[in-house]
């Protein structure tokens, strides 16, 4: 059975960027946020993200009215109710996303899909909050998700082979690339991505180089769209550090112990783009 009706938990930039997919593709969607003007606020912005897209030509203007009419904000979980998978982005706390999935559990039909969209949470662990273990399964986005090609499909213990074919197939209908990957701290990307992150914090830790020469070296010497401290910014120093100390703590080996000026940084309230300051500052 094809998915047509989803739900949002989030509205932040992960979430809008998900609800943004999904309507683009034909879905209806709830987006839900703890706080009610959070949700509309986004659904606001996104429209604004659309109006972009039809300047630059990318979107026929009906489509920008027909694609944000298919996204509802709601202030309740309980709202999301007719949803047949729903998408949980919120940040990153185990507490907090077992406490959502709770409440999705018991709002949503029983045959309902739930999926966490967390970068480095278990999902077998997320699952075990639920009565539905076989129909719980990672879906993580890359940031941001209109315009990265990637889902990691994260298999739990009890992911089902049918759960597993829905969100795959939905993602193809999005018009992404999926992988597969074991549920293993920071699965596939953030595996990779975290520790080269980390290594450009330790590096200028030392004084290797300066920020600026560090991005170069990545982004020209390896092609990368952005150099390592400021995808760190990007993705936010608070989230870097979460990971990390997920994979130290988990994988037991100290070559993912974060760098102590992430730590430092993250302790100021620098946590990159969206506080304002992080690696660099901005406006
Ligand atoms: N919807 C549709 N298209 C959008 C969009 C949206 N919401 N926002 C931007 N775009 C489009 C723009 O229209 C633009 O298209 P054109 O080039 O055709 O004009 C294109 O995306 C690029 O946007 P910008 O010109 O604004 O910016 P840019 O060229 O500097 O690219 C970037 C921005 C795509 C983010 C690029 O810098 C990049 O790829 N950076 C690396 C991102 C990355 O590595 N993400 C993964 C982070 S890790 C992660 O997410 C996992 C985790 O758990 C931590």
């Amino acid at each position: 059975m094809a998915i047509q009706r989803i739900a949002v938990v989030g509205a932040g930039q992960m979430g809008s960027g998900i609800a943004q997919v999904a309507a683009q593709a034909g879905l209806e969607v709830k987006l839900a946020d703890a706080s009610p003007d959070l949700a509309r606020k986004a659904v606001e912005k996104l429209g604004a993200v659309l109006a972009k897209l039809v300047e630059k030509g990318k979107l026929a203007p009906g489509d920008r009215d027909a694609v944000l009419g298919r996204i509802r904000p709601v202030a309740r979980l309980e709202e999301c109710a007719g949803a047949e998978l729903a998408v949980e982005a919120v940040t990153e706390s185990q507490r907090v996303k077992e406490e959502i999935f709770r409440v999705l559990d018991h709002a949503l039909a029983p045959e309902a899909i739930l999926a966490s969209n967390t970068s480095s949470i278990s999902i077998t662990a997320l699952a075990a909050a639920t009565g539905r273990p076989e129909r719980f399964v990672g879906m993580h986005f890359m940031n941001p998700p209109p315009v990265m090609q990637l889902i990691e499909i994260i298999r739990g213990l009890q992911t089902s082979d049918a759960t597993y074919q829905a969100v795959v197939d939905l993602a193809k209908k999005f018009g992404k690339t999926t992988v597969t990957s074991k549920d293993s701290p920071g699965f596939i990307v953030n595996r990779i991505l975290i520790p080269l992150l980390n290594e450009a914090c330790f590096a200028l830790q030392e004084g290797l180089a300066s920020p600026e020469d560090i991005d170069t070296a990545v982004k020209l010497g390896l092609n990368h769209p952005m150099g390592p401290l400021t995808l760190a910014d990007f993705v936010g120093l608070d989230t870097c550090l979460y990971i990390a100390e997920v994979l130290h703590r988990e994988l037991g080996d100290d070559k993912y112990r974060p760098a102590p000026l992430l730590r430092t940084y993250v302790a100021a309230g620098w946590h990159g783009r969206k506080s304002g300051r992080g690696f660099y500052r901005y406006q």
